[in-house]
């Protein structure tokens, strides 16, 4: 079976932007890969946490993952800081990486511009831990949005650079698998992708009430062009019909892509169809979520990331000794 690894940073509730260009694949994957899932804690750290909240988010991440069909029992679901090697390792790839090939990434651009004020080393040299996080377990395949390719592509770089400075044919080259949803954008501004950073009623949480839902969507800008009910509309340039490629049924996506052309159906109607079909499809996980959150359940959940580790730590502790010796490391 071929292996299979993914992460998410627990920087607040899940979106069904993280949902569907996520985690909601990585739920089917689970039957097909070995599977192995963690939390990107020590990613999140590279810009600054609420030190009063975060823990909270760690583990409510780990909640939202659960709840969306993660079955740890057989995909071990871990914290990224309870493995050590994920650092050693990103270390000993910091060694091999031009600064050139860090300099072009643009979720370092972004992101030196979203936070200026903390331009930190971490947030430069966020994408050698990630290709530690993944190769570290040998990884054959990762599934995640289409705004991280540009790492993965870093990861396969860094493993060949490896491979020719150390050892021929160590490292494999892990694959991207892309989800149907690979890129959700934003309510407001449907330029954007959709993220926690760019505002609450640009995302829908997946502990969203259906009221909270319907405002949401209700508000969401829509194809500029259509400005009246009898206004002829694009669907093609509504981001609310990409929304409803991925939650409505054949029929409904149809019937509001043919009322939306000849200016059959209005915005509102529209809008209606769509809260409901998020709302039907969120509905079970909000409910799972709120039962994981009771206290007595919550206790459950820190179990779990702790088997999880100890699940995955000896393939990690095995690969790093191997990979100390290679670079010329003693062990004592
Ligand atoms: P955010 O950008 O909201 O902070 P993360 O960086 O934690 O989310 O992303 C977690 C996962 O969700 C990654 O695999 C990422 O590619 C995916 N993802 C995030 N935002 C989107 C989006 N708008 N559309 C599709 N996938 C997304
Ligand atoms: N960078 C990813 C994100 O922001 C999270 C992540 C960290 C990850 N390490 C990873 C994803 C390894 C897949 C594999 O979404």
């Amino acid at each position: 079976m071929k292996r299979l690894i993914s992460g998410v940073q627990p920087t607040g509730g899940i979106h069904i932007g993280n949902y569907l260009g996520a985690i909601k694949n990585w739920v089917k994957l689970q039957e097909k890969y070995e599977s192995f899932f963690f939390i990107a804690d020590y990613h999140a750290l590279t810009v600054k946490q609420d030190l009063e909240t975060f823990p909270e988010k760690i583990l409510n991440t780990a909640i939202n993952i659960i709840a969306c069909g993660i079955n740890p029992d057989k995909s071990p679901l871990f914290v990224q800081s309870h493995i050590l090697e994920h650092v050693n390792l990103g270390w000993i790839f910091n060694t091999i990486t031009p600064i050139g090939e860090l300099n072009r990434m643009t979720q370092y651009k972004d992101k030196s511009k979203q936070y200026s004020e903390n331009i930190n080393v971490g947030l430069f040299t966020y994408p050698t831990l990630m290709a530690a996080d993944i190769l570290i377990y040998n990884a054959d395949v990762v599934p995640v949005g289409e705004d991280q390719f540009q790492h993965l592509e870093l990861t396969r770089t860094i493993a060949r650079k490896f491979n020719s400075v150390y050892k021929s044919g160590f490292f494999k080259e892990p694959e991207a698998i892309a989800a149907a949803g690979a890129r959700i954008m934003s309510l407001t501004d449907p330029s954007k992708k959709m993220s926690k950073s760019g505002g609450v009623n640009g995302y829908i949480a997946l502990t969203d009430s259906e009221e909270v839902i319907w405002q949401k969507v209700s508000k969401a800008v829509t194809d500029p062009n259509r400005q009246r009910k009898t206004d002829k509309g694009n669907p093609q340039k509504c981001n609310l019909f990409s929304l409803h490629q991925l939650f409505s049924s054949l029929e409904e996506i149809e019937y509001v892509d043919k009322g939306c052309r000849n200016a059959g159906i209005g915005c509102l109607e529209c809008k209606k169809i769509l809260a409901d079909n998020i709302n039907e499809e969120i509905a079970p996980i909000r409910e799972k979520i709120s039962y994981w959150q009771k206290p007595e359940n919550k206790k459950k959940i820190i179990e779990i990331l702790k088997q999880g580790a100890d699940r995955v730590r000896p393939i990690a502790q095995e690969n790093l000794k191997k990979i100390k010796q290679i670079v010329g490391l003693i062990e004592m």
